[in-house]
């Protein structure tokens, strides 16, 4: 690969001389900068960027640790938080984590020798061993997932605000056999879910029976196997799917079982993926453009990097909103008959 010097030697120019032109650092004679130009393309130069951050001390580069980008909630969220970075010249690195905490750490440390100059984190789940974020020499943002005892900035939505307007909203069409799916209790995520889920069935004088509360998996598998596991006998008439892949799995289930949504059973969501516009029916759910969440958590670190938010860390929670679409309705007279006898 051709450098700085074999440019300065094609041209008969001084490799400073070159070097201005490459970062226009300083006026050159319009001759002399054709000279340069000429030998750049046919030496096919690229400058270093590793040369210029070392001299800089900063590679305009930030690092992204997601749980796993296959979920296109994160898919989104990254598509944000890449969006407002390249608007402001800065590159990112995506790891996922899989929702390890060793492989977490890893990328963490990698991501530091890298130089990065700041860092965005869905953090892998409460389990993850503490410690390593001590050691992060970087500015930092945690997205989605709080981390207790972490000084950073955070952004994301209320968890429970949003499962509880989830809940409400069936609830308020009529609905007494109510049953939650959600992901695993040791993700901070689920149990905050549940614990909206649960206050608007109490608030409701609801019982929900210990089969219709399922700990599954955030992904479409676990909702579908959730949907088969709940479609049975009397089944509830509205569940509570604490993300969409969950609310999508449970639909194919019950299109499978023959059961008609919304007509004999309403599922909502949580998240407000694109995708959720295109299932059939596309599926009624609760929260914000992730998006805008992705693009908020960059500028909080942007703001952090280039020194234009100092001070105490900072808390921005998003408020969840209902996306109505064509997966809920009113329970039917027929399910009322039902409500006594189910559970
Ligand atoms: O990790 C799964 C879930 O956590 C996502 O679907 C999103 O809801 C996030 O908060």
């Amino acid at each position: 690969m051709a450098t700085i010097k074999d440019v300065a030697a094609l041209a008969g120019i001084s490799y400073t001389t070159v070097s201005h032109v490459v970062n226009n650092s300083r006026p050159v004679s319009d001759a002399v900068r054709a000279k340069v130009e000429a030998a750049i393309v046919q030496l096919a130069y690229v400058p270093s960027g590793v040369a210029r951050s070392l001299k800089a001390r900063t590679t305009a580069t930030i690092g992204l640790v997601l749980p796993n980008n296959s979920n296109p909630y994160f898919a989104e969220l990254a598509r944000g938080i890449e969006d407002a970075c390249e608007r402001n010249g800065y590159c990112v690195i995506l790891c996922n984590s899989d929702d390890d905490p060793l492989k977490q750490r890893n990328y963490l440390r990698m991501l530091q020798e890298k130089r990065i100059d700041g860092l965005v984190l869905a953090a892998v789940d409460d389990a993850s061993p503490g410690g390593e974020w001590h050691n992060l020499t970087t500015p930092l943002v945690v997205v989605d997932r709080e981390i207790t005892g972490v000084a950073a900035d955070v952004v994301c939505i209320d968890h429970t605000a949003g499962a509880y307007m989830a809940t409400r909203h069936l609830i308020e069409r009529g609905h007494r056999r109510l049953a939650c799916v959600n992901g695993p209790a040791n993700a901070s995520v689920a149990r905050l879910r549940q614990a909206g889920f649960d206050r608007a069935v109490a608030e409701a004088g609801l019982e929900v029976p210990a089969r219709w509360r399922i700990e599954s998996d955030f992904t479409a598998e676990g909702g579908y196997q959730a949907g088969l596991a709940l479609l049975k006998a009397v089944p509830p008439t509205a569940v509570f799917a604490a993300n969409d892949m969950l609310g999508m799995g449970l639909l194919r289930a019950a299109a499978e079982q023959g059961v008609r949504v919304p007509q004999a059973l309403s599922v909502i969501g949580f998240d407000d993926i694109h995708m959720c516009r295109y299932v059939y029916p596309a599926l009624t759910t609760v929260g914000q453009s992730i998006l805008a969440l992705g693009e908020l958590a960059a500028e909080h670190l942007l703001h952090r990097i280039q020194g234009r938010a100092t001070g105490r860390p900072q808390r921005h929670v998003v408020a969840p909103r209902i996306v109505l679409r064509e997966s809920t309705a009113a329970r039917t007279p027929m399910d009322a008959e039902q409500d006594d006898v189910s559970l």
